[in-house]
């Protein structure tokens, strides 16, 4: 392979030709900068689910692009996006990452805030100048919020198009994992946080389609049970599994149990919510959901959801967020959920099958972080850096997508190369490159 150092960043960082990626997009300090500007402080972010502030007063504070933010509902149900910072001196109102409040108070000197952000009072109204205007000085709000589906986005951008227009052909894939009975989903426990010395992409691009990783990273994982694993046909995948990607850069995995699983005991979905899914969803997506043994996925830039089995055939739907703190350190967050209906025994072993695959401490988790640090370790460094990253394996199928798929987007097949990780970098380096 040719491996001359590759791309300015004025011609962007994406060879399309030869299917290579600069290093650093996944290593430097000043493309994340530069991600912050023109991705993150300006596009949709994805904040929280609907169930984590269902009352009255209930608040998560999570980061919205570089900026901590409030995610709160008022008394009217109208959930508020506030920077959690004083309008005064800057200070960070909300200390906690989650709670109930009837109104925010600042620890620096009592400036008072209601739930949708208003001030209240400063404690010293009385020594402001005649005329002062304040409902000027409440909370910055973002100036778009909108909730898809249970799930809650953020833009800074007053500009930035509708939510739905932006999520695209990805929504019937969302649709069928996050709204599939009457009453939704919820998370069924504060998501998990931690850290790791890796670059958010990393984890983007292992949702929206990494199969190559399953069998080595996880080998252990996956053949816990080996006996029964490699009989059953547990490390194969079903003739049918296809990657699809869209427009704006999102895309995912489905992963099909292969010929003969599904008749010994795998179970796909709970039967007992089965016509609850048939009430909600039409007969393509019920197909797309049968037999379907793992969902994995990427919105662009950085919510990521899976919907997986384990080998001992429990379910479990997550949703990540990779945070970007710096080119080489992200923060992931981590929810569990179930469907609303689901009963209470299926919901305790949903999360703790979350938990124990994909949770902090999660088997497939310490698997893959552990890499992804490796490779910032190893490749970090100013020899390697001239060396750009390689997706070859999308070169021969990304610009055949399947002419006759059913569904939304663009379907390729087979689900094992790397064509939506390539095409998710492509659509990265447009927004970056991009001067508008
Ligand atoms: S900084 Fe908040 S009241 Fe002064
Ligand atoms: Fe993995």
């Amino acid at each position: 392979m040719d491996e001359r150092p590759m791309s300015t960043p004025a011609q962007g960082w994406v060879d399309v030709e030869r299917g290579l990626v600069s290093r650093d997009a996944f290593v430097s300090d000043e493309v994340f900068r530069l991600e912050m500007a023109r991705i993150f402080d300006r596009g949709w972010n994805f904040l929280a689910h609907d169930s984590e502030i269902s009352a009255a007063g209930d608040y998560v504070v999570r980061r919205l692009g570089s900026a901590p933010v409030i995610v709160v509902r008022d008394g009217e149900g109208d959930v508020h996006v506030l920077l959690n910072s004083c309008r005064h001196r800057g200070t960070r109102l909300c200390r906690a990452d989650v709670g109930n409040a009837r109104n925010f108070v600042c620890p620096y000197h009592g400036w008072t805030y209601d739930q949708a952000g208003r001030l209240l009072t400063t404690t010293f109204d009385e020594h402001f100048p005649d005329g002062t205007d304040f409902s000027q000085l409440g909370l910055v709000p973002a100036p778009r919020v909108a909730i898809y589906k249970g799930l809650i986005f953020g833009s800074w951008d007053a500009e930035a198009i509708d939510l739905e227009h932006y999520l695209g052909d990805i929504r019937w894939y969302l649709d069928a994992l996050f709204w599939r009975t009457p009453g939704g989903m919820e998370v069924l426990a504060p998501p998990h946080r931690f850290r790791a010395r890796a670059n958010w992409k990393v984890g983007a691009l292992n949702f929206i389609g990494d199969s190559q990783h399953v069998r080595t990273t996880h080998a252990g994982p996956m053949t816990l049970d080996a006996v029964r694993a490699a009989k059953e046909g547990f490390l194969n995948l079903g003739q049918d599994s296809f990657q699809v990607v869209t427009d704006e850069g999102h895309g995912c995995t489905l992963s099909y149990l292969a010929p003969g699983m599904a008749e010994k005991n795998y179970r796909t979905h709970p039967e007992s919510l089965r016509p609850l899914y048939e009430q909600v969803l039409g007969s393509d997506q019920m197909a797309m959901l049968h037999h379907l043994r793992v969902a994995v996925g990427n919105v662009f830039p950085h919510f990521s959801f899976i919907e997986t089995q384990s080998v001992t055939g429990e379910k479990s739907i997550l949703i990540r967020l990779w945070q970007p703190l710096g080119g080489t350190e992200m923060e992931i967050l981590s929810w569990v959920l179930a469907e609303k209906e689901a009963p209470d025994d299926y919901k305790e072993r949903a999360l703790n099958s979350g938990i124990h695959n994909f949770g902090a401490a999660g088997v497939f988790e310490q698997d893959d972080i552990e890499l992804w640090a490796s490779a910032t370790e190893a490749g970090s460094n100013r020899i390697a850096r001239q060396y750009p990253y390689g997706f070859q394996t999308s070169l021969p199928y990304q610009d055949a997508p399947e002419t006759d798929h059913p569904w939304p987007g663009r379907a390729y097949r087979p689900a094992n190369t790397e064509v939506a990780q390539f095409q998710f970098m492509r659509r990265w380096n447009e927004v970056m490159t991009s001067n508008d």
